[in-house]
């Protein structure tokens, strides 16, 4: 008999940005987790980023740069599915379906499109939609086409996407109400990985480290700006002969995500005890990370090099994700009425 399919875990990376520590931490090494129990399918989404994106070098280099961070960092291509969502067109001929059958008002309603009005409104802009363009409002019904594309079952996101696989979720719920008697797309799951581990990481300025706040610690950087970037990590003037709070300091925190659990352990009771300074906390976080992405550096520039493997093993991955497509959108065109 033929074995049961691996439920799906999908998930987009929008490529916007450097990859940087919190990504490691608060999504590349769930991910990566959640490919020992699901089949893992996880995509470049290189059409969702043009909706901000205006710089084609750039757009291309992220493009690479976030694949080939996955890849470094451990996603094995041969176990797991990785491929750019522009690959795969079935996408955009799903995205358009999904939009026949979903109210204007949810798209209203989305998290992303209203902060953008209220940032209008906040500078006096008499036109709330000023320089908001129909990709950034239509974003959420082609993030729905990535998900029901592939009969997702999870999809693990941060927390600032979770309203976007709900409105996957509603989108399915109104396509099965109207078309579900042909077929019925499958409705996903969402995952917040953060939340089970409480991974959120620290930035530079104490915030959680992320792009928008330009607080990260980018994966990649050479040792001197790490050491450099390690030391402009905020601490409080406790003197060194006082004892810490390991639980409230950001460096702990961020040495807590990479150090060896005896090495934790150990620097928590040194802290606790007093008698080791921010300074020698920091030192030993940088060792630790330039020690961790030591690795993972070397094999991201040998993917970030032109014409290497990266082209081919993200074709690679098309090709494994697009019969799946193709099979979802032949159901959903003639569920609809397409020939
Ligand atoms: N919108 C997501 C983000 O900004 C990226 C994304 C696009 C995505 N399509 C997706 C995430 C489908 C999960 C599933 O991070």
């Amino acid at each position: 008999m033929a074995q049961p399919a691996r439920k799906v875990s999908l998930t987009g990376i929008k490529p916007t940005g450097e990859p940087h520590l919190g990504n490691l931490v608060g999504a590349i090494r769930p991910g990566l987790e959640l490919a020992n129990h699901y089949e893992a399918m996880y995509f470049i989404a290189d059409y969702h980023a043009l909706t901000m994106m205006r710089d084609r070098d750039m757009l291309r280099h992220y493009s690479r740069s976030v694949a080939a961070t996955w890849i470094a960092a451990g996603l094995d291509p041969d176990r797991m599915t990785i491929y750019r969502q522009s690959d795969v067109p079935e996408t955009f001929e799903l995205a358009w379906v999904l939009s026949c059958v979903t109210g204007k008002g949810l798209m209203n309603r989305a998290h992303a499109y209203k902060a953008a009005r209220d940032k209008n409104a906040e500078v006096g802009k008499n036109d709330l939609d000023a320089g908001i363009n129909m990709g950034l409002y239509n974003y959420p019904v082609l993030m729905a086409a990535d998900i029901l594309l592939m009969d997702s079952d999870v999809v693990p996101v941060g927390r600032d996407q979770a309203q976007h696989v709900e409105y996957a979720a509603d989108i399915a719920g109104s396509f099965n109400h109207l078309f579900g008697d042909r077929h019925k797309l499958k409705i996903p799951q969402l995952v917040i990985p953060e939340s089970d581990t409480g991974s959120t990481l620290p930035g530079l300025d104490g915030r959680k480290m992320s792009k928008s706040y330009d607080n990260t610690i980018p994966l990649f950087v050479d040792e001197s700006q790490l050491r450099k970037l390690v030391r402009r990590i905020p601490t409080d003037s406790t003197p060194v002969e006082a004892p810490k709070d390991p639980n409230s300091s950001s460096v702990f925190q961020i040495l807590e995500q990479f150090a060896a659990p005896e090495t934790t352990i150990e620097t928590r009771k040194r802290l606790q005890a007093g008698g080791m300074g921010w300074g020698d906390l920091k030192s030993l976080l940088f060792e630790i990370l330039n020690d961790v992405l030591g690795p993972l550096r070397e094999r991201y520039d040998q993917l970030m090099t032109p014409n290497s493997e990266l082209d081919y093993l993200l074709s690679t991955g098309a090709e494994k994700a697009r019969p799946r497509a193709r099979e979802v959108l032949g159901k959903v065109r003639d569920a609809v009425g397409i020939h």
